[in-house]
């Protein structure tokens, strides 16, 4: 049973999902929260995932607590009802642990796709965190995507025969979404791309960023959009009204920032990234996609679960003091060389083959097969 319920979730599950059908010797039953509902509906959509099971959880302005409990008391029924061979989930939302948690109370084994990612700060990101340890420690299979992610698990006494470094999926999805001659069809993104302005491509959302942060950071944007007429952005502004609100105050009317609320779906942004200057974002998943369209990404973080890009050189960790911002950020348009070595650094977090790989360990801990897949040596 795949579980799932945010947007980033279901785009990474989508290639497992595909290559767990092809496996002769497996059945999907994906099971979606819904935790997230329009922007979850989109990614089902884009990638044609089959729902055999739809808890419908989403609230306006859901608490932790409220995702946590539907989602145990929805799927305590389901697993009693299916009794699967096994739980997979992805990374690091209130799903995923909650999900963990319900199989686990089960006694179902669980296989956590994205292992082993870490800052350990227990607040940085905001509950992701400590809902990757929970998960982890559940979990039954690891799939870490890179190698320093399998030691951080091995450093916390995680058995490393039921650890597999996959690569990230998120690459796989990412693979099968860009195209050269993809054709837009969000009203005026097309033109805000052939317009000969630089474009930069924005997303902040984390709850760890709400109020004070929020506020740092669209006012730094503002400050670079008067300072640089060159340059445009474009704002894919998430749903949580938490967000919106700041993002409209600071940007909106701006001639040159663009924002789109609701957020551009998942196949729009993934070729706009494709095409623009660089990313400024707070995601935990950018940092990773971005990389492997060879553009850089300025982060505003403290900390990041996902050092490999720092460490290649593709990702700045820049935190959310405004003029850290505004300063990163018109470095990064002034200068051309620091420009280029960020752009040319190399992409630390996969080939397009993490489903792949995924799918063959959890048939060699099935004991559906004797060979364990290769490892992403990234
Ligand atoms: C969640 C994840 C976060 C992930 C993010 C990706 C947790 C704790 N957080 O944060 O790790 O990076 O998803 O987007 O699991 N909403 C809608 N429609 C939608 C989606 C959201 O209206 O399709 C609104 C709702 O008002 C909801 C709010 O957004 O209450 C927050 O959604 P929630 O899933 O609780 O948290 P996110 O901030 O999206």
């Amino acid at each position: 049973m795949v579980v799932f319920g945010t947007r980033p979730e279901a785009t990474k599950m989508a290639p497992v999902v595909r290559e767990l059908e092809r496996h002769p010797g497996m059945e999907p039953i994906v099971t979606v929260t819904a935790q997230h509902r329009e922007m979850l509906d989109q990614v089902l959509r884009l990638f044609r995932l089959p729902v055999h099971h739809d808890l419908d959880i989403m609230r306006p302005r859901q608490s932790l607590t409220d995702v946590t409990v539907r989602v145990l008391e929805g799927l305590e029924r389901l697993l009693e009802a299916e009794r699967p061979d096994v739980v997979l989930v992805h990374g690091d939302t209130a799903t995923t642990a909650a999900a963990s948690l319900a199989a686990f109370y089960a006694r179902v084994p669980v296989g956590h796709v994205e292992a082993g990612l870490r800052t350990y700060r227990k607040y940085e990101p905001f509950p992701e965190e400590i809902f990757r340890r929970i998960t982890d420690a559940i979990a039954d299979i690891h799939f870490a995507p890179t190698r320093q992610a399998r030691d951080n698990l091995l450093a916390e006494r995680i058995d490393g025969r039921s650890i597999f470094v996959t690569g990230n999926t998120a690459i796989d999805a990412l693979l099968m979404t860009v195209r050269p001659d993809y054709t837009f069809r969000t009203p005026g993104l097309a033109g805000i791309l052939d317009g000969g302005r630089r474009v930069l491509a924005v997303e902040a959302h984390r709850r760890e960023n709400w109020g004070r942060p929020m506020h740092d950071i669209c006012r730094a944007l503002r400050r670079v959009l008067d300072a640089r007429d060159d340059v445009c952005l474009v704002y894919s502004v998430h749903r949580n009204p938490e967000v919106a609100g700041v993002v409209t105050r600071y940007l909106d009317g701006h001639p040159r920032a663009h924002l789109f609320s609701p957020p551009l779906d998942y196949d729009e942004w993934a070729n706009l990234m494709a095409r623009c200057a660089f990313v400024v974002t707070d995601s935990g998943g950018l940092q990773e996609e971005a990389p492997a369209l060879g553009k850089p990404v300025l982060l505003l973080r403290n900390a990041t679960e996902r050092p490999e890009a720092v460490a290649a050189g593709t990702v700045q960790q820049v935190g959310t003091d405004p003029d850290a911002v505004t300063a990163a950020i018109l470095r990064l348009l002034d200068d051309p060389e620091a420009y280029r070595a960020m752009a040319t650094a190399r992409n630390p977090y996969g080939d397009g083959q993490a489903a792949r790989r995924t799918v063959q360990g959890l048939a060699c801990w099935l004991g559906l097969s004797t060979e364990r897949p290769d490892e992403w040596d990234g």
